[in-house]
């Protein structure tokens, strides 16, 4: 008897990818109406306070012989270079519009530059400042306590190397509409004092290491139209506040700690445009109602127990992603087809109980959508009969002696049992010690399954959420000399957003040591934004959970 040995990486929460944006600027924004009536001149103390500022966060290269408001084109150590407004407005249009003020207001904003200072307390001297963006940078330490008198509306932090409690003076700044501090490391408990933030917009506190439950007072941010709160070590149930939060338009709780079941009352946010729920421990539920959500364009429900058959959600019309993956959901594929022919391009069923046939519709489907109905139960006889890159049916069907087949692998029919298998996941063939690690670097893809030798293959799935990566990037080249052993080994490897499963087949009956070898490659070791960043992944062997990492 042949068996097949299948080896699934799954990543349970996303890993960001940074991006270099390099802009620079402090922005002299005055109110519409009166600017020839105000001085275009920063008052000396301003201008002494952002002196100030350069040198706590380490910012070198603010040329002072030029007033910051004369925001001309030759003077670019204080503005963006021409080129790069459009980046500035992308970013504004996340906040919302600041409302129109008499006085002079201005933003700092430093994005992707490695600074390595501190958040700096001088920000407090500036009295019109209201909006602060410090993205990709590495900056240490917390947030002063000087800023708790400010009138901040507009805080990013997002991708630096902060640490320590969320300080509850955050409450004072009752002014703030948008708080980004996603990817640094704060930890303790969210302060019950964010509550008083009324006025908030954008709650976004994703990938750190913040634990305990979330603070009752957050039912009083009745105007949050943002929050994510995924990668945190939270405990307890998915609180029940969304009666409190109806005007959500995007929620995330992609492994947070979090505990099932989803609460009902998620039926009531109605202005959703996009839902992230995973790796929900604890207990199970059916799928909750979304019937309301006519406005969905991305929802994920990964990982959160559910059980039942997947309900009608013909209504989300404007739906562009819908990912189901790693549940237990069964009953057959509703009828999707009116959706795939408006917006939805991306479905993913993985790993759950769904049986039935493949409907025609998905095995139609073209190279502008990406499919995967692996591990499931669906019958035999609806697999494709042929091959396709997009449409993943690995394992899609019961197969009673864990042998694989489908149109994918049977032109690869087994001759001779084989003992031993060693890849290069991602890289070319190479030769380490006299072993052959066998080349892999057919490209991927977000709903592929490809049998590369007769002997073996690899399913490789996931849409990539927060990036704009395309099909190429789901190989990853080192992007620095790299120091080890082998380093042959490790020069690529395979990026999958939602599960990478090698199988081997034709094996021998016998016992086998699987081994994996794992280097960062992507992440630096330097002090940079490019350091900042975890990976968290599950690995499975024979689809049994073995190690988490
Ligand atoms: C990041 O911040 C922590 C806490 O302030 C500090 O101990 C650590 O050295 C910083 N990391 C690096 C790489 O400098
Ligand atoms: C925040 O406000 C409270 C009262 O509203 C005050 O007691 C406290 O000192 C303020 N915190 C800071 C850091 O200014
Ligand atoms: C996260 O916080 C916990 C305490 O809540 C601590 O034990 C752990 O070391 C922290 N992890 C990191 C990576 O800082
Ligand atoms: C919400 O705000 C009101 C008014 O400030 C306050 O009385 C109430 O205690 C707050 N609710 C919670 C749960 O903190
Ligand atoms: C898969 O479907 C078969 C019938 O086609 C059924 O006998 C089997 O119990 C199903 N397996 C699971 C795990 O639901
Ligand atoms: C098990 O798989 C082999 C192919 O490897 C097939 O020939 C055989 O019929 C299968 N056994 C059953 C009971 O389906
Ligand atoms: C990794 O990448 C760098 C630069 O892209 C290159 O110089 C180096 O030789 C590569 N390979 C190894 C094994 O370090
Ligand atoms: C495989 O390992 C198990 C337990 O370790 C042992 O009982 C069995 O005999 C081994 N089988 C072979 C073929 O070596
Ligand atoms: C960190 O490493 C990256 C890539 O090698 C490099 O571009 C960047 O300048 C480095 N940053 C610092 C602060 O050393």
């Amino acid at each position: 008897m042949k068996t097949a040995i299948g080896i699934g990486l799954l990543p349970h929460t996303a890993v960001r990818k940074t991006i270099i944006l390099v802009v620079i600027l402090v922005l002299c924004n005055f109110g519409s109406v009166k600017v020839e009536a105000l001085s275009t001149l920063l008052p000396a103390t301003e201008v002494q306070a952002l002196r100030e500022i350069a040198t706590q966060i380490g910012k070198r290269d603010w040329n002072f012989d030029v007033d910051p408001c004369l925001n001309d084109s030759s003077h670019t150590s204080w503005a963006t270079p021409k080129q790069l407004t459009g980046l500035y407005s992308t970013t504004l249009s996340l906040a919302t519009a600041p409302s129109l003020m008499a006085h002079a207001t201005y933003h700092i904003i430093l994005r992707g530059q490695d600074l390595a200072g501190v958040l700096p307390p001088s920000i407090a001297k500036l009295p019109y400042l209201t909006l602060i963006d410090f993205t990709r940078n590495f900056l240490s330490g917390n947030i002063p306590s000087e800023w708790a008198s400010t009138k901040l509306e507009y805080m990013s932090f997002n991708v630096n190397n902060l640490s320590g409690p969320i300080p509850t003076f955050l409450g004072n700044i009752t002014t703030l509409q948008y708080l980004n501090l996603e990817t640094n490391m704060f930890s303790g408990t969210v302060p019950p004092e964010l509550g008083k933030l009324v006025h908030l917009q954008n709650l976004i506190i994703s990938a750190n290491n913040l634990t305990g439950v979330l603070p009752n007072s957050l039912t009083n941010l009745s105007k949050l139209a943002e929050l994510r709160i995924s990668s945190n070590n939270f405990i307890g149930r998915i609180p029940d506040y969304f009666k409190s939060w109806n005007q959500l338009k995007q929620l995330e709780i992609q492994g947070s700690g979090l505990q099932g079941p989803i609460p009902s009352s998620i039926s009531v946010l109605s202005n959703l445009t996009e839902l992230r729920i995973s790796d929900l421990n604890g207990g199970g539920s059916v799928f909750p109602n979304l019937s309301s959500m006519t406005s969905l364009q991305r929802l994920m429900l990964r990982g959160c127990n559910l059980s039942g058959s997947i309900p009608d959600i013909s209504a989300m019309t404007l739906l562009n992603i819908l990912d189901l993956s790693f549940n237990k959901l069964e009953g057959s594929i509703p009828d999707l087809e009116d959706l795939a022919l408006n917006k939805l391009q991306y479905l993913y069923l993985t790993s759950n109980l769904l049986n039935g046939s493949i409907p025609e519709w998905i095995k139609s489907t073209d190279n502008r959508y990406q499919v995967d109905v692996s591990y499931n139960n669906f019958s035999k006889s609806s697999e494709p009969s042929t091959c396709n890159e997009h449409l993943n049916v690995f394992k899609s069907s019961s197969v009673p002696n864990n042998s694989l087949s489908g149109a994918c692998l049977d032109k690869f029919p087994c001759t001779e049992d084989q003992y031993s298998l060693h890849i290069n996941c991602g890289g070319r063939e190479t030769t380490i010690k006299g072993t052959k690690f066998e080349d892999d670097t057919d490209p991927g893809g977000g709903a592929e399954f490809v049998p590369v030798r007769p002997n073996w293959g690899v399913s490789s799935t996931g849409f990539f959420w927060d990036t704009d990566l395309t099909s190429k990037d789901y190989i990853a080249n080192n992007v620095s000399e790299l120091g080890m052993e082998n380093s042959e080994l490790y020069t690529n490897a395979r990026l999958n957003p939602l599960s990478l499963t090698y199988y081997a087949n034709c094996l021998g009956d016998g016992n086998y040591t699987v081994k994996l070898h794992f280097a960062e490659i992507i992440i630096r070791g330097n002090r940079s934004f490019y350091g900042v960043g975890r990976r968290i992944f599950d690995v499975y062997i024979q689809e049994k959970r073995m190690e988490g990492f």
